[in-house]
């Protein structure tokens, strides 16, 4: 018996990941839910998945988390900056109950991204390396729904707005990042960094799908940098370094950072990955 435990079990990503893994056919009681709000998975706990409160901020609750657990899906955290620390605190509480091997949700060419997100992948791929636990690096795309789920704003403004020069970035539904993450905790996959990435498109192409499926008239409205910061803050009310922030990832996409035609995504799950149509039709059928 192989106990593999999901952090993030609260969370879209790592609920998904358990949803994975349960159909195919590990029993649920060799997967361990690691939840901070063990509250939202207490639907799993019906089911019969083990839940355990864990906590990346604190030590203690994940010593006693990991205990009897062989191999773990790390989801990286939702907290940005806080992570290369709650991470590093995870590395090291697997490192004392024995965990055999971490499986690491990352971020696309973490290595080499302009994305402002990218430096804490990269720092906590890095402290995967120099412990004692064989790793396997998933580096997730773009989420489509990142994109599916301002499908209403899409529909209520007429526009698709970026600074992405119109450059082409790679999503996959979290569904199927999931769905990688279950296979990679389940095959031999020690010390192998994957690209993953299904469905590539620009943002006018995004704009062209979701106007076409919702009926509704929607462009891609270009701007640049300044722009896009001047809307967040004086349109949506954003502060300006959240908005500045946002707005380098569209400057990342416009240098190509979230692009890759690597098919590691298909191969591991052995299925095509959702398209941006089957995204949006899923986003807009959920409504
Ligand atoms: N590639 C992409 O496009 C993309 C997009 C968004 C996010 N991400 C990354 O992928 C991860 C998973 O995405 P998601 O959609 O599942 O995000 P999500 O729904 O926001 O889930 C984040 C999970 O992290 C947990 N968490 C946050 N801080 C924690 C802490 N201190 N200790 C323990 N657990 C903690 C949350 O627990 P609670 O339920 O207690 O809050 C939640 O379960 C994100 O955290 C982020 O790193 C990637």
């Amino acid at each position: 018996m192989t106990t593999i435990a999901v952090t993030g079990a609260s969370g879209h990503l790592g609920r998904l990941v358990i949803e994975h893994l349960l159909t195919r056919d590990v029993s649920p009681a060799d997967i361990v839910a690691l939840a901070r709000t063990e509250s939202k998975a207490s639907d799993l706990a019906e089911r019969g998945v083990t839940v355990r409160h864990a906590d990346y901020d604190q030590a203690e609750t994940l010593d006693a988390a990991l205990e009897g657990v062989d191999r773990l899906v790390l989801v990286s955290g939702s907290e940005v900056g806080k992570r290369v620390e709650q991470h590093a605190n995870v590395i090291a509480a697997a490192e004392r109950a024995g965990v055999s091997r971490i499986v690491y949700t990352s971020l696309l060419k973490a290595d080499e991204s302009s994305n402002p997100l990218a430096p804490e992948h990269l720092a906590t791929e890095r402290a995967l390396a120099e412990s004692s636990i064989p790793a396997t690096v998933l580096r997730n795309a773009w989420y489509l729904e990142n994109y599916t789920g301002q499908i209403p704003q899409y529909i209520a403004s007429g526009a698709v707005v970026s600074a992405t020069k119109n450059a082409k970035l790679s999503g996959a539904s979290r569904s199927d990042f999931a769905e990688a993450a279950a296979v990679a905790a389940l095959q031999d996959s020690e010390g192998q960094t994957y690209e993953l990435a299904g469905d590539t498109f620009t943002m006018s192409y995004l704009a062209e799908v979701v106007s076409a499926l919702a009926n509704a008239p929607i462009q891609h409205h270009r701007v640049d940098v300044e722009e896009l910061v001047t809307g967040m803050v004086e349109g949506a009310g954003m502060d300006r370094g959240a908005a500045q922030f946002w707005a380098a990832i569209d400057t990342s996409i416009a240098k190509g950072d979230l692009h890759t035609e690597s098919t590691d995504l298909a191969d591991l799950i052995g299925h095509q990955p959702d398209s941006l149509e089957d995204a949006v039709r899923t986003a807009l059928e959920s409504d």
